[in-house]
């Protein structure tokens, strides 16, 4: 038996994201709220600017579930019991992202960023676009290439690049590659799981002027599938001198917060200033 974190590569790349939110509901998923109630104070930090919208690359946006908090006053609970009501059961997937533009157009947030959304999936990226969750979705591998000239024009007015859930399937490489091609202000936010090491990733960022700071508290992610996935993770964190106590031992992934912004910024205010609640 080979212990691993659990493979959801089969909900990533569908037409809508039905199968994604039920699969993940059930294992109490919440990264992206923490992700987005984050990134909404980073913004409100790094872009206010009343003369126009701030931009950000969310990679890794799957089915824009980041953009959809930042954009709208929903929230995952309210997002989870959409596509659990049966009402939207019967319909395509063409209809349910019609009623997602709805309904996003309904909750919209005013002064919300312009998300740009960079993933794998191709379906995933498309029905955000579809929705409105994305203002922009491009789909490409940076583990694998350089960014095309499309993906370059839309990153050069970028403040901000998070991730959620992204950390793993994403590595240094993606990153040394984003940072090729935006502007030297830009923050980067990654929440990561402690199972991973973030260290070489800083390390890339620290190239290209970024220093990386976390934050002390950590984020409950999602419960494992089972007691397999918690024995991967308990060993994983352990094998990084993390202690697991409290947390993968209690049966979460604990993800944290990583940020990175140009050092003189870092000197001027460190994170544990800029948000002392994650402290
Ligand atoms: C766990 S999901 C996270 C999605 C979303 N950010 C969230 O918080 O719910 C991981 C996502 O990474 C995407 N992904 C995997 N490899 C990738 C790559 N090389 N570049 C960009 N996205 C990738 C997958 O398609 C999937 O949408």
């Amino acid at each position: 038996m080979t212990l691993q974190k659990a493979d959801f590569d089969a909900i990533y790349d569908q037409p809508d994201p039905r199968a994604y939110f039920s699969t993940l509901e059930q294992l109490d998923y919440t990264i992206p709220q923490h992700g987005a109630d984050v990134f909404a104070q980073l913004l409100r930090m790094h872009a206010a600017d009343d003369n126009h919208r701030p931009k950000i690359l969310d990679l890794c946006c799957s089915y824009g579930v980041v953009a959809t908090l930042l954009k709208t006053d929903l929230d995952i609970g309210d997002i989870y019991a959409h596509y659990r009501d049966p009402a939207t059961a019967p319909l395509s997937s063409e209809q349910l992202a019609a009623a997602d533009q709805h309904l996003l157009l309904e909750h919209h947030r005013p002064g919300a960023p312009h998300v740009v959304g960079l993933d794998v999936a191709r379906h995933a990226v498309d029905y955000a676009v579809a929705t409105g969750a994305l203002d922009a979705g491009i789909v490409e591998n940076l583990e694998l290439n350089d960014p095309s000239p499309q993906l370059i024009a839309q990153l050069s007015d970028v403040s901000l690049i998070t991730t959620t859930g992204g950390v793993g399937y994403v590595t240094h490489r993606t990153f040394d590659r984003l940072l090729e091609v935006t502007s030297g202000s830009v923050w980067v936010a990654a929440f990561c799981l402690r199972t991973y090491d973030y260290q070489r990733i800083a390390e890339t960022l620290r190239t290209h002027g970024l220093h990386t700071e976390r934050a002390t508290r950590t984020f409950p992610q999602r419960r494992f599938t089972g007691p397999q996935e918690q024995q991967w993770a308990v060993s994983q964190v352990r094998s990084r001198g993390v202690d697991p106590a409290g947390k993968e031992a209690d049966g979460f992934y604990h993800a944290e917060l990583y940020l990175s912004r140009p050092s003189a910024e870092v000197d001027a205010r460190p994170l544990a200033q800029l948000l002392p609640e994650l402290f």
